[in-house]
């Protein structure tokens, strides 16, 4: 029998061990040190935040762990975590954080932001249905006649800065063509001002830590006249231009405006199959929200990954140069490139992989977020996680990539072909396990076929000022979820009289 004196030790002792394992267990990754109750929130909105988590992975390791307000955060910093988080373990990291500014801003139909199940899995499908692998061939002929058109407003375009503008009439005639049939002639279509201001406002609702809302969602029950309540201000304009740019589209095709070769219309075709009203009434919202996504998730990115190619190219004729011999050997000058080139132009393959690589267009990924309590190499990760894969630093990695910040698809290259020992930037680039692009052999093909044709036909050079000199082409990474490259110094030249028929004939 125990004395009443070592019955107490006992307790006590057993209470600590029992508290002390539980810690162990609770071990939480390693980062910086945070506010009472607000925690990381001011560490959090940076004007680079790819690079800021990238110097505290120097400190903390390849996972970091935040915590805003009561929202726990994980930055990962490297490949073979975040494969092994979202890609092996995709039944726990699959989710999506909710976010309050989506809701009041119209950005919530997006599937990209929705939570993992059933909605998700439903507009998911309709999305995978018309851009899977063997799907996306079917494309290749609009996508064509959009670059042919674009290489002809190349060439009535050559001074002494190239215009932008026609990058992204390209993307968002080609997806406006395939998505809704819907036919673009130039950048101040309503259409497409729409989406552009849609995406400006997902732009500013995305960057981490700016809206104070998502982590006390109990701010949005603040009236809008409250001084500095700038949510809801902000909100309250945004909202009507987000909802135009999802329903105008589909409606017109809805409504037979618009050609009927198109996504949509074919989303629409079966759905009447459907002898269910409920359903029928369902099906067409979630045709509506996955045709709206695909159209703010092809363009932006895209554009994003030609203009890094045209930097990367005004800042290397070396580059160029390696290009066109492949070109002029694979395809000579009597015709321009075609998709059936594809598989035997490596080299503009290589260049393709470094755009995505260098200027990551999703530097920090889309979040995912945890669904369970999981551990990883002895580390606590709560439920409701959210799980932020810094993709730039990742792409970024010297180890992997030496000189990371040089353009160089020659890393890429070896004995002539694609050398599998080296990582594909799509790997990271296009995200991870269940939530992975669905778009990434649409955007490849639009993107190959882009940057084949405009190295057969031009150089590229930097821009240059009123007095004739040139202005420095390197760029910088710029943004929020979707990033750009920035300034744009550079101008096209066609590259010969040759070059120039062969654009013309396409008119034919
Ligand atoms: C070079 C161009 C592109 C890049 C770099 C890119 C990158 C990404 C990334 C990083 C994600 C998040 C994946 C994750 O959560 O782990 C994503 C998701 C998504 N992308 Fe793309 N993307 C591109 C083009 C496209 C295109 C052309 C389409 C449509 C045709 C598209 C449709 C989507 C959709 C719908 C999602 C959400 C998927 C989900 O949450 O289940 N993307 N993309």
């Amino acid at each position: 029998m125990l004395s009443p004196v070592a019955a107490i030790v006992l307790a006590i002792l057993s209470t600590a061990i029992l508290i002390l394992r539980r810690k162990r267990l609770h071990t939480l990754p390693p980062g910086p040190r945070g506010w009472p109750f607000i925690g990381n929130l001011f560490d959090l909105h940076q004007e680079f935040p790819w690079i800021t988590y990238s110097k505290w992975s120097k400190t903390y390791g390849d996972i970091v762990f935040l915590r805003v307000v009561s929202t726990p955060l994980l930055i990962v910093s490297s490949a073979d975590v975040a494969l092994e988080l979202m890609d092996k373990r995709s039944a726990i990291y699959s989710s999506r954080p909710t976010s309050i500014m989506d809701v009041m801003t119209g950005w919530d139909f997006n599937v990209s932001f929705i939570p993992y199940g059933q909605q998700w899995r439903n507009i998911r499908r309709k999305i995978h249905e018309h851009f899977h692998q063997m799907i996306t061939p079917s494309y290749r002929d609009k996508q064509t006649k959009h670059v042919h058109a674009f290489l002809r407003q190349c060439l009535a375009g050559q001074e002494r800065q190239f215009n932008h503008k026609l990058i992204r009439q390209l993307l968002a005639a080609t997806i406006m063509d395939i998505i809704y049939g819907i036919k673009i002639k130039d950048m101040d279509n309503d259409y497409i001002t729409t989406v552009v201001k849609s995406l400006e406002v997902l732009g500013e609702i995305k960057q981490p830590g700016k809206y104070w809302v998502d982590y006390m969602p109990f701010l949005q029950y603040v009236p809008q006249w409250v001084p500095r309540n700038t949510s809801a201000k902000f909100a309250a304009h945004s909202r009507p231009i987000v909802e135009k740019m999802l329903n105008r589209p589909f409606n017109a095709v809805r409504n037979g405006e618009t050609s009927n070769n198109c996504v949509a219309a074919s989303m629409l075709a079966k759905i009447e199959l459907q002898p269910d009203v409920e359903r029928r009434r369902e099906e067409e919202i979630h045709a509506k929200h996955a045709a709206g996504i695909i159209y703010a998730a092809a363009v932006e990115t895209t554009f994003s990954v030609l203009q890094a190619f045209f930097c990367g190219m005004a800042m290397s004729p070396d580059i160029q140069k390696r290009a066109r011999q492949e070109l002029d050997s694979v395809v000579g000058p009597e015709r321009l490139p075609t998709y059936d080139d594809q598989d035997h132009l490596p080299y503009v393959q290589a260049i393709f992989m470094e755009c995505l690589r260098w200027m990551t267009t999703v530097p920090l990924g889309v979040p995912h977020s945890a669904t369970q309590d999981d551990y990883y190499n002895g580390y606590f990760i709560p439920s409701g996680t959210i799980i932020i894969p810094n993709a730039w630093h990742i792409l970024h990695n010297p180890e992997e990539y030496p000189e990371p910040d040089k353009f160089n698809p020659d890393r890429f290259i070896k004995d002539g072909v694609i050398n599998p020992m080296i990582r594909d930037p799509a790997a990271i680039a296009f995200g991870f396990g269940r939530r992975i692009c669905p778009g990434r052999h649409f955007a490849k093909d639009t993107a190959f076929l882009a940057i084949a044709s405009i190295l057969h036909t031009f150089d590229i050079k930097p821009s240059i000022d009123e007095n004739g000199h040139e202005l420095d082409p390197t760029p910088q990474l710029h943004g929020s979820i979707i990033s750009f490259p920035s300034p744009l110094n550079y101008r096209l030249k066609s590259r010969s009289e040759g070059a120039e028929k062969l654009i013309r004939a396409t008119e034919l």
